[in-house]
C-alpha cells in the first residue's frame, strides 16, 4: 500500500474489492493535483481549460453521462438526478439538453435534501455521516449565474420517503433518463419504486454505485426491485458503474427476456 501524503481520506469504507483495483493510482493522482494547485492557475483558466487539469477518471465520468444522455435523444421525457451534491452532473446534463435539444421542453430535475449523507444504522460503517454536503443556495446560485433556471430545477426532498407526495403534486412528470447517485439502500429503493414507473420505455436508469463494495445497498435495492434486467456498463468509466434500458414493446427481446 502506498503511503498517503496527498490523497485525502475517502468518505466511504472500502473492504479491498473494487477500490483495490486502482488504489495504487490515488497517491500519484493527488500529488499531481497538489502540484497543480501550487501553480495558482487563475479560476478562468480552470474553467475554460478544464480538460488540461481534470484527471482522465473524472473526464470519463462526464463522458459516460454524455453517452447515457445520447441514448435518450429523441425519447420523450425529462431527466432526473437523485443526489445532486455540488451540481456538476446535474448541470452537465442540463447543458447537454441545451446543446442537443434546444427547442424541446426537456428539463433536468435535481432531487436532494442538501444535508449530505446520513446513513441508517445498517449502513453507517460504509459512508461518513454528513459526507457529500453542499448547500441548496450554492447550487441554485450556480444555476442562476448561468441563466439555467428554466433548464435545471432543484427539489428539496427526502429521497427515502418523500417521492410519493412529490409526484402526487406533479403527476405529469415522466422521465427518459434517471440518474441515481446516492448509494444508500433506503434512498435507492424508494427511488426505484417511484422513478421506475415514471421512466418511459426505452429510457435509461443510470446507476452510480451498482456492484460497488462501497455502496452494497444500491446493488441490493436494484436486485430486489428490478430482477432479471440486463445491466450494461460503460467500460471506459469507473462510475456510473451501470445502466438499465427500460424494456419497450418495440424491443421484444428485452420484454421477453423479462418474462422468462
Ligand atoms: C454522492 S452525492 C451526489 C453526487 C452528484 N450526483 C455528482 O455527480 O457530483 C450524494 C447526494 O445524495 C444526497 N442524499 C443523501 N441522502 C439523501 C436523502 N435521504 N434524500 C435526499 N438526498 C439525499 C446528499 O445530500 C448528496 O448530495
Amino acid at each position: 500500500m502506498t503511503k498517503s501524503t496527498f490523497a485525502p481520506q475517502q468518505p466511504f469504507a472500502s473492504s479491498g474489492f473494487e477500490t483495490r483495483k486502482f488504489a495504487h493510482r490515488r497517491e500519484p493522482y493527488w500529488a499531481s493535483i497538489n502540484a497543480i494547485k501550487q501553480l495558482a492557475v487563475p479560476a478562468e483558466d480552470l474553467i475554460h481549460h478544464y480538460p488540461a487539469f481534470a484527471g482522465h477518471v473524472c473526464l470519463a465520468r462526464h463522458l459516460a453521462l454524455y453517452e447515457a444522455y445520447k441514448l435518450t435523444i429523441g425519447l420523450a421525457g425529462h431527466i432526473a438526478e437523485a443526489g445532486v451534491w455540488k451540481g456538476s452532473s446535474l448541470l452537465l446534463l442540463a447543458k447537454l439538453t441545451q446543446l442537443f435539444e434546444p427547442e424541446s421542453l426537456v428539463q433536468t430535475h435535481g432531487f436532494d435534501w442538501f444535508r449530505g449523507n446520513h446513513p441508517t444504522e445498517v449502513e453507517k460503517h460504509l459512508v461518513a455521516e454528513g459526507s457529500y454536503f453542499a448547500s441548496q443556495e450554492d447550487v441554485q446560485a450556480l444555476i442562476d449565474l448561468q441563466n439555467l433556471g428554466s433548464l435545471a430545477m432543484l427539489h428539496n426532498v427526502d429521497l427515502s420517503k418523500d417521492l410519493d407526495v412529490f409526484f402526487r403534486r406533479h403527476d405529469h412528470l415522466y422521465f427518459k433518463l434517471v440518474f441515481l447517485d446516492c448509494g444508500l439502500y433506503d434512498v435507492v429503493s424508494h427511488c426505484i419504486d417511484h422513478f421506475w414507473p415514471r421512466l418511459n420505455p426505452g429510457g435509461i436508469l443510470l446507476l452510480d454505485n451498482f456492484n460497488h463494495e462501497t455502496a452494497p445497498g444500491e446493488t441490493r435495492a436494484v436486485m430486489e426491485k428490478l430482477p432479471g434486467h440486463r445491466i450494461h456498463t460503460f467500460p471506459f468509466a469507473q462510475q456510473p458503474t451501470a445502466y438499465i434500458v427500460k424494456p419497450s414493446f418495440d424491443n421484444p427481446h428485452r420484454v421477453s427476456s423479462l418474462m422468462r
